[in-house]
Order: structure tokens, then sequence, then C-alpha cells
């Protein structure tokens, strides 16, 4: 793209004061402006206004498969796992490409270390609970790892000097995702230096679309790899292409299964499985009437009893047709830098602006099929979002060594 091709495609969305700064510019700097303008999708900046009315359609219960059935089949579902792993059909998929604001280190949240009496990192914890199904099942498991333009080099590095904690490194594949631009509530857009637009990561659905533009799913079919673990960075205690999992998704021959927790209370902040208009969806527990919050099954169980954990197996062939203009924008108010008028470097301590995402568990509703895999909580979940209280290091250290795993 050239200088007049940038300034035709800015001033068609209204937003020329992004090349203000042009003549100041080094030729690498000019170039590397003309590169951001070329691939960013600007598209979302004309969605913010429609963003907040989509509307959610019927919402029905989606019965899980739960753990009196998983105890009852584990042979079976076991065997079929751990077959679908040593063909070589599954692999997995860490999303790391978020900025983790909310525990306030700089570094990505995969360097943290929850260790107490030596250092345990997060990235070490969840490569561990894979290299468990790797000795068991003697696969090398694929393994996908999402950076982001703002964590990547950082990842890289950090992984490389730790040796990945044992993985074998030709069987890891490092991709970033797009960024998103971010604007603000005029939907102006920022700009972070004299030659960079403010971006942000375009949320955790990003991986699938960015994942084919670096022509990564080439691999898919080199190596006939059918079945793709998607897993957040933050959850240390989770398990990774399990086998019973595995076997239990492939079996019941859905779209994709979906690992969930039994709720704790009927009003617990999760996001609770069930269908929309029919197909799989995530409802979110704002959105849980009162109705829906006191429904029970036939079994007089709650009907929206299990929520979301972030570690959903995807049938990788029906991911085609789960396109990003068919998913929800979510526009979000956050801090962002920039550069001001004077072109002084901001760091706001407020929200100034609105960045876009879009969310992996809006991807469920565009499959066909999903099962629910019900995992026990105290075995399998301890996010950690924030440095204290709720879904922290804290509450993740002490799910840790009540899981025996030394800190
Ligand atoms: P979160 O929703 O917890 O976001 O991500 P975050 O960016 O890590 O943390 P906060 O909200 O800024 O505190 C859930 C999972 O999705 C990944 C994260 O790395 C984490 O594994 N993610 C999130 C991405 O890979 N890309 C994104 O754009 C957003």
């Amino acid at each position: 793209m050239n200088y007049a091709e940038a300034k035709s495609k800015l001033s068609a969305i209204g937003q020329e004061h992004v090349l203000k700064y042009w003549d100041e510019l080094s030729e690498e700097q000019r170039k590397a402006l003309l590169t951001q303008v070329e691939e960013t999708d600007f598209s979302v900046l004309s969605r913010i206004e429609s963003a907040a009315d989509d509307k959610r359609g019927e919402f029905s219960p989606l019965a899980a498969m739960q753990r009196d059935e998983i105890v009852s089949r584990e042979k079976e579902l076991h065997d079929a796992g751990v077959k679908a792993i040593k063909e070589g059909r599954t692999a997995a998929l860490l999303l790391a490409g978020g900025m983790g604001t909310r525990l306030g280190s700089d570094n990505p949240k995969g360097m943290f270390d929850i260790g107490l009496t030596k250092p345990v990192y997060i990235f070490e914890r969840i490569i561990t609970n894979l290299l468990d199904v790797v000795k068991e099942t003697d696969t090398w498991i694929r393994l996908f790892i999402m950076t982001s333009e703002k964590n990547h080099d950082a990842t890289v590095k950090f992984l490389k000097e730790k040796n990945f904690f044992g993985y074998k490194e030709d069987r890891i594949v490092f991709f970033k995702q797009d960024m998103a631009p971010a604007c603000d509530y005029n939907g102006k857009l920022y700009m972070e230096a004299k030659d960079r637009i403010s971006t942000s990561p375009n949320g955790n659905a990003g991986w699938y679309s960015s994942l084919v533009r670096a022509g990564l799913d080439k691999i898919f079919a080199e190596e006939g790899i059918e079945w793709i673990d998607v897993f957040a960075v933050d959850n240390v205690l989770q398990r990774i292409c399990d086998p019973c999992f595995v076997g239990a998704t492939v079996l019941a021959d859905v779209s994709v299964g979906a690992k969930v927790v039994r709720k704790a209370a009927p009003d617990e902040k999760v996001g609770v499985i069930c269908l929309e208009d029919g197909r799989p969806s995530i409802v979110e527990y704002y959105e849980l009437s009162d109705e829906m919050m006191n429904a029970k099954d036939a079994n007089g169980e709650p009907a929206y009893n299990f929520g979301v954990i972030l570690n959903y197996l995807f049938r990788i062939k029906e991911l085609a047709s789960v396109t990003d203009d068919k998913m929800p924008l979510h526009v979000v108010k956050k801090k962002i830098p920039y550069i001001d008028e004077n072109a002084a470097y901001i760091k706001p301590t407020e929200p100034n602006g609105y960045k876009f995402e879009q969310l992996v568990l809006d991807m469920i509703h565009q499959l066909s099929s999903c099962l629910p895999y019900e995992v026990i909580r105290e075995h399998e979940f301890a996010p950690i979002k924030n440095p204290t209280g709720i879904d922290s290091v804290e509450s993740a250290r002490e799910l840790c060594k009540k899981n025996n795993i030394e800190l």
C-alpha cells in the first residue's frame, strides 16, 4: 500500500489524522505505518452502535455428560481418547494472546511465578499437565501457542530459556493473533506513537482466523489432525487433551466438547452452557432470568447448572463455517495508551475508549452440536485473573495445594 492508497482508505472512514505526522517519519516508520493501515480491519469501527443491539434468541437447557456417567463409562471413553491421541488426530492450542491486565504484570501472564518455595510458572503448570498425557500415550501432541504482537517476543524468549519446560520444541508452533484498532468514545482511532495506531489483541476467538492467516491450517491436513483442544493460559489445574474428555467428544460425534463445572450457586457468575434457538450457546450470568435460574431438569436438578471453563475440543473441519462477521463483536471500555495532540504519550488511569473483541465462547453458537463434559471444579479449575481474592494467585495456590502440587 502506498501513501495515496492509505490516505484514501482512511479518509473513507474519517480517520485521516492517522497520517498527521507523515512528514516527520523516517522511511522505515512510514513503511510500518502503511503496513498497519493495510492490514488493519477497520470495519469494527462501524459496528460500535449496532454491537449493543445484538439480540439473544430463545434459551433452553442442554444436558451435560455428568461425573456418574463418565465414571461408569471410564474405560470406553479413555480407550477412545487414547486411540485418537495416538493416531495424531488431536492437537492442543494455548490461548496466550491476552493482555492479563487484571493481574497487573507487564510480562505475559504465563511467565507469572506462583511458586512459594521455588519458582512455579503458569506456563510450567500448563505444560506439565499436558506432558502427563504425552507420557501416558507416548505421543508428542502438536501444541500451538497463540501470542499477540504485544507479548510474542517475551513469550518465545522465556519458553526457550526454560527449555519449553520439557516439551519437545519441534512439536510447538507459535503464531501471533490479529490485532484490532482501539478508538475514543467518538470512534476516532487512537495513535500510540506517531507511526502507530493503538491496537489490542482482537479477542480469543481470533485464534482460528489468525491461525489460518498464518497458513498453519496446512499442518492439520499434513498431520491428520481432526480435533483441537483450545484452552486458556490462566487455569493452572486444567487437564489438556485428557483421554476421557477426548474420547467422550469423539464418541459423541459432536462439533465441539466443552469442559464444564457444576455451578456453586444458582447465581454464580459464570457463563452457562445451554441451547439458544436450538444451537449450543453460552448464556452469561447476567442474562439468566429468575425463571431459568430456578428451572429443573427431569431429575429435579437445576436445568442451567454447568458453567464453562474455557477448555473446548473443536472438530476442525467444522470451523471453516465460523467466520468473524457472524460472531458478535464485544465493544469494551478500556484504558488505552495514546499520544495526545502534542504527541506526548499518555497512559490513562481510567477507561478512555473502546477495544474490540470476539470471544471463543461465541464460536460455540456457530456450531451445530456440543457435548458439555463435567469436570470436578476442585481438580480442574483454578483460574488466575487477579492478584488476590476470587480467581486469583491466592485461590489458585490453595487449589494447587489441595491437589498435592508442590509450590
Ligand atoms: P481473559 O478474558 O482473562 O483476558 O482471557 P486477559 O487479556 O488474559 O486478561 P485481562 O482481562 O486483561 O485481565 C482468557 C484467555 O484468552 C486469552 C488469554 O490469554 C487467556 O488465556 N486471550 C484473551 C487471547 O489469547 N487473546 C485475546 O485477545 C484475549
